[in-house]
């Protein structure tokens, strides 16, 4: 049997990371997306092939397909991982970070389905899209990433739909806090925009402290990573797997808690 090859974003850190090891480690060819050269060689050190991938270019899209049609003749599993977190509030967020947001998180990802589709329908293959807890639950000074993940689970729910009659399993991962860079990344960006002259000023604790929120008591990204290997192994493909700390009791909590309760809750947790 030919060895299967999966394509996988976002893998400098984190989740991205841990997938290319378990898909590694299972005997998969990992072609791993990475946005700087500096990390391109630790991937290949574990055997990954890694390439250059920046998911605000869909442009490059079809020609990376090309590639790996070139070198490896099939596409067995894409994994749609690459992700950002712009955090602050909703109006203090310029238009160029509003766009990004959803442009890295749910636009970039169906146009790289679109551009590897040929492939996944050849080898009745799989598309895997990383969602989140924050899809379920919206928190304050996290608007415009809680709707960029509510957006990939409806573009996922679609995708399913629309690829099985062409024979393409779509799965849809719902992490809770998972460790990465995550945290890291967001309150980074979230600190260039904190500002005196915003209405916000006085709330910036609420800020960070949601910037950072990913990294309250996370799930190794490796547990996650394992979960996901099996999901993808099974004959009847789940829809939605869901791992990491808080990721069934959060959405729990946004569905049957009274909106007045839950607000209540977050204004307090944020310091609103
Ligand atoms: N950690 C959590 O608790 C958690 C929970 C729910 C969902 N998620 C989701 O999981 C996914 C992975 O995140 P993570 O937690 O592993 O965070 P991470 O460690 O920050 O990894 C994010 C990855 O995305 C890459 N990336 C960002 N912008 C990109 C772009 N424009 N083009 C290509 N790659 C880009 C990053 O590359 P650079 O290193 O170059 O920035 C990095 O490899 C994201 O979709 C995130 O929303 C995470």
């Amino acid at each position: 049997m030919r060895t299967p090859v999966a394509l996988i974003t976002g893998c400098s850190s984190g989740i991205g990371l841990a997938l290319s090891q378990a898909f590694l480690k299972a005997g998969y060819r990992v072609w791993a997306g990475v946005r700087k050269e500096a990390d391109q060689a630790p991937l290949q050190a574990l055997g990954a092939r890694p390439f250059l991938l920046d998911m605000q270019k869909p442009e490059d899209f079809p020609a990376l397909a090309e590639r790996v049609a070139t070198f490896e003749g099939r596409l067995d599993v894409l994994i749609n991982n690459a992700g950002i977190g712009v955090m602050g509030p909703l109006l203090d967020l310029p238009h160029e970070r509003l766009q990004q947001q959803f442009l890295v998180n749910c636009v970039a990802p169906v146009q790289l389905a679109r551009a590897c589709l040929p492939l996944l329908r050849q080898s009745q293959g799989l598309v895997i899209n990383i969602g989140s807890v924050s899809g379920y639950l919206t928190t304050p000074f996290a608007g415009a990433y809680c709707a960029s993940k509510a957006a990939v689970h409806a573009l996922s729910d679609a995708l399913r739909l629309e690829l099985a009659p062409l024979g393409v399993r779509v799965l849809e991962v719902q992490p809770g806090a998972i460790a990465s860079d995550f945290g890291a990344s967001s309150s980074q960006g979230a600190e260039q925009l904190i500002s005196e002259q915003s209405p916000w000023w006085p709330f910036r604790d609420g800020i960070r402290a949601r910037a950072n929120a990913s990294q309250d008591k996370p799930t190794p990204a490796a547990v996650l990573a394992q979960r996901v290997l099996r999901a993808s192994q099974r004959s009847d493909t789940p829809a939605i797997v869901r791992a990491g700390y808080g990721s069934r009791s959060l959405p729990l909590l946004a569905q049957w808690l009274p909106r007045r309760v839950l607000d209540a809750l977050l204004r307090r947790r944020f310091g609103l």
